[in-house]
């Protein structure tokens, strides 16, 4: 079993889909949030999955913080760390610890719009598409190599909230698969250049919602 530590701030969709996804060989060992609030942490528990708070509140620095962060990570001794809407900024030491297996989901067709907002601002730009993107973390933030793609239409009377709704459908597809195919040690990325999954086919990378599904 790969052992398989979530880190969230909220609301743990992501963390609920993934977890409902029943992937074969991933142990879900301990959820960890920033946030004391977050109702991700109810969900984990549940569902009997061991939690932790590591409230960045509670610390002077950003070091001091991401040094109590990994030590609790650490407990749960990962093969796998899942950011699943944890809102924090990682560090450069944090992350080099767990490259090449740490992965992100990001709510836009990276590299277009990191940060924040983006469901807003792929409005504002007149997007078409739009959509997620679950990528290894790196340093740069939402900036690492892509691993899975989903993609969804911008509609005519598209909000940010229904937008975001859309994508966040899309979210729970893809997040699964790239752990799927993490735990079943078909990801490749040895840093510098692009994922591949070993065996997998090139649609398999992306994942489309059809424009009126709805
Ligand atoms: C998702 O949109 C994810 O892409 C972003 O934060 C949100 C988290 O949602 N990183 P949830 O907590 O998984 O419901």
């Amino acid at each position: 079993m790969k052992r398989v530590v979530t880190l969230i701030s909220g609301r743990g969709s992501n963390l609920q889909a993934l977890v409902e996804a029943r992937i074969p060989g991933a142990a879900f060992v301990g959820v960890v949030s920033n946030r004391p609030e977050a109702k991700g942490l109810a969900f984990a528990r549940s569902v009997g999955i061991e939690t932790a708070v590591v409230d960045h509140r509670t610390f002077e620095t950003r070091e001091a913080f991401e040094e109590a962060l990994h030590a609790t990570v650490e407990r749960f001794n990962p093969d796998l760390v899942v950011l699943a809407g944890f809102m924090r900024v990682l560090g450069e030491e944090f992350v080099r610890y767990y490259e090449g297996r740490m992965l992100n989901i990001h709510p836009s067709l990276l590299p277009a719009f990191p940060g924040l907002n983006t469901h807003a601002r792929a409005l504002a730009a007149g997007c078409r598409v739009h959509g997620a993107t679950v990528h290894f973390v790196t340093p740069e933030v939402d900036g690492g190599p892509i691993v899975i793609q989903g993609v969804v239409p911008v509609l005519p009377k598209d909000t940010a909230e229904t937008l975001a709704a859309r994508v966040l459908r899309v979210e729970h597809r893809i997040y699964p698969q790239a752990v799927r195919w993490f735990v079943e040690g078909r990801l490749r990325w040895r840093g510098g250049g692009g994922v591949e999954v070993v065996g997998g086919r090139v649609e398999d990378r992306v994942w489309f919602v059809p424009a009126l599904e709805e």
